[in-house]
Formats: structure tokens, sequence, C-alpha cells
């Protein structure tokens, strides 16, 4: 009998994408299975049984479609956290550090009440220069950020140390080297 198939199975890599010398693990492959995407998100949310959740924060672009589905299985709100410029109302901004320069990433001023509890949720931990943004984001509005999930961790380039320097707990599925 064949063993069953793991959230890392359904990941497709491809390599030379978006530059040369980059394999990107591509999580479309696993959203597009149902199985697979209901994995992804039941295994996201498993370390946070009855740990009171009062918001969902999805980073863009592909933590929207995780975040999203992890809100309505906890019946939680979802707020994003948009690339600079994206979002309609007003907003604080945090600079990030890319690879090579800078980037903004913004939250809408009013979508976290001080002392609420929040859960940020993107498919993939790199540097983790995004995902600490978005934690400071979400302590600018007086939120308490009770963990940081991913379906990936790429090892190699740091990204659980940055995060849990901040003092937040990752989970991740998965890692590729
Ligand atoms: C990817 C990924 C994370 C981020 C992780 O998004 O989805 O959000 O990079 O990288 P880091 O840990 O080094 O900050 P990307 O910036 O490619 O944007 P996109 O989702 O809009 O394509
Ligand atoms: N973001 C940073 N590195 C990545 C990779 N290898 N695959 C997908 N997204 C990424």
């Amino acid at each position: 009998m064949k063993p069953a198939k793991t959230v890392k199975d359904y990941i497709r890599s491809i390599v030379d994408f978006p530059h040369e010398g980059i394999v990107f693990r591509d999580v479309t492959t696993l959203f597009a299975d149902a199985r697979g995407f209901r994995m992804a998100v039941d295994q996201l949310l498993s370390p946070y049984a009855g740990v009171p959740i009062d918001k969902v924060v999805g980073l863009e672009a592909r933590g929207f479609i995780l975040g999203g589905a992890v809100a309505h299985q906890l019946t939680t709100g979802f707020v994003p956290i948009r690339k600079k410029g994206k979002l309609p109302g007003a907003v604080i901004s945090q600079a990030y550090q890319l690879e090579y320069g800078e980037a903004v990433m913004e939250i809408h001023d009013d979508a976290l009440n001080p002392g609420e509890r929040v859960l940020i949720v993107d498919d993939l931990l790199a540097t983790g220069g995004t995902a600490r943004a978005a934690i400071d984001l979400c302590r600018r509005l007086g939120a308490e950020v009770v963990g940081a999930a991913f379906v990936i961790d790429l090892p190699e380039l740091g990204g659980r140390r940055v995060v849990e320097a901040a003092g937040v707990e990752v989970h991740a599925l998965t890692e590729f080297d």
C-alpha cells in the first residue's frame, strides 16, 4: 500500500523562478487539491486547540487564502496585511528588509483592537522579514500575537530565529532546504 500523502507531497517546486538559482515552492498545487488544502488548514490550526484567538491576520498574498480558511474554521474575523498602497482606508506602515532593498507592509489602523489576540498566517517563512513586520504592525495596534503559522519554513534563511527573537512561537508544517 502506498503511504498517505503529506502536505509536503502536494507542494510543487519550480526551478529558476522568479530568478535563476531560486527553487520556488509553489503552494497552488496544494490549494488546488481538496484533501491537501483541508490537511494544510487542519494542521495549521492543530497547536491552537483551546487557545483563545480573536482574529486571524493573513499576509499578502497566499496568507489570504490560508488565513481566510483558518478564520472560517475558528469563527474569527480575518484581517489582511498588504503591500504598500493596496488598502483603501487609513493605514499604519512598517518597512522591512528584502534581499535587495526595502519593502513596506500595511494594516488598516482600525483593524485590530488593543488586547485582541491574533494568529498570523502565511504560506512561507524565509528570512522572516515579512512576518516580523506583521508582528510589529499588530503590536503597534495593541494586539497580542499568540503565534505565527506557516505551511513552509526554509530553515537555511533563518526566519524562525527572527520571529522567535520577537517573542512569537513559530508553527510550520514542513521544511525545504
Ligand atoms: C513570500 C511569502 C512570504 C514572504 C516570506 O511572499 O509568501 O509572504 O515571501 O519571505 P521573508 O520571510 O523573507 O520575508 P512575497 O514577498 O514573494 O509576496 P507575494 O505573496 O505577494 O508573492
Ligand atoms: N519566498 C522566498 N523564497 C521562496 C521560495 N523558495 N519559494 C517560494 N516563496 C519564496
